[in-house]
């Protein structure tokens, strides 16, 4: 898919707009450390070991491991730590320089819910912030000084929140890039450790 091939799974989301539209705006330098966060079918990550060698990427969703793993392979990729879990307990003493998600960010109510691995890739809770909140929270924690997190979420998920969130956390942070679609506006915020 672009530059790479990717194989998909029903349980595991398919690369999209979204996906390309962090891919495609990377801030990474070489030498910098990298972590994706929700890494799927390991796309993003892809992208990012073209331009440095220390990329780690996580899932909650044990699928996505080993889907990635296999897109790896069939890449002749082998510069990727690949790590299972919730956000950055996988990571718990670590440190980066760049931290990466395309975030869960659909509101969802009981009724959207889907039984299986996949409703990871979408569910944001009623309003959409229940991963986005705990994800701004915690990144800090993980981030070198002057370092830098980008993420994704929809103006369906209050995009000012998570600016102002960035803003009290000691971040300048702005919309990079955007995307309109039918019903919802797709952002690429950048939030830049000061
Ligand atoms: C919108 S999908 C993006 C997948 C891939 N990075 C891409 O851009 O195509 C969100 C991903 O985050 C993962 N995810 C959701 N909540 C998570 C959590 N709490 N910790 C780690 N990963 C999570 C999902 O399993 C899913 O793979």
């Amino acid at each position: 898919m672009g530059k790479f091939e990717i194989e998909t799974d029903d349980l595991v989301y398919n690369p999209s707009d979204d996906t390309f539209l962090l891919a495609e705006n990377l801030e990474i330098k070489e030498g910098m450390s990298v972590l994706e966060i929700g890494t799927g079918s390991g796309l993003v990550s892809m992208y990012a070991s073209l331009l440095t060698d220390d990329v780690t990427a996580t899932d909650i969703n044990y699928n996505a491991l080993e889907l990635a793993e296999k897109n790896f392979k069939l890449n002749n990729i082998d510069n990727i730590k690949l790590k299972f879990g919730d956000l950055f307990e996988p990571v718990k003493n670590e440190k980066f320089d760049v931290i990466l998600f395309n975030t869960p960010y659909l509101p969802t109510d009981s009724d959207d819910i889907i039984n299986d691995d996949l409703n990871y890739a979408f569910d944001g809770g009623l309003d959409g912030r229940k991963v986005i909140d705990r994800f701004i929270e915690e990144a800090p924690n993980h981030l070198n000084d002057k370092g830098i997190i980008q993420m994704i979420q929809s103006s369906l998920s209050d995009n000012d929140k998570t600016l102002n969130m960035f803003d009290r956390n000691g971040f300048i942070a702005e919309i990079a890039q955007s995307e309109r679609f039918f019903f919802e506006e797709i952002v690429l915020i950048n939030a830049y450790k000061i």
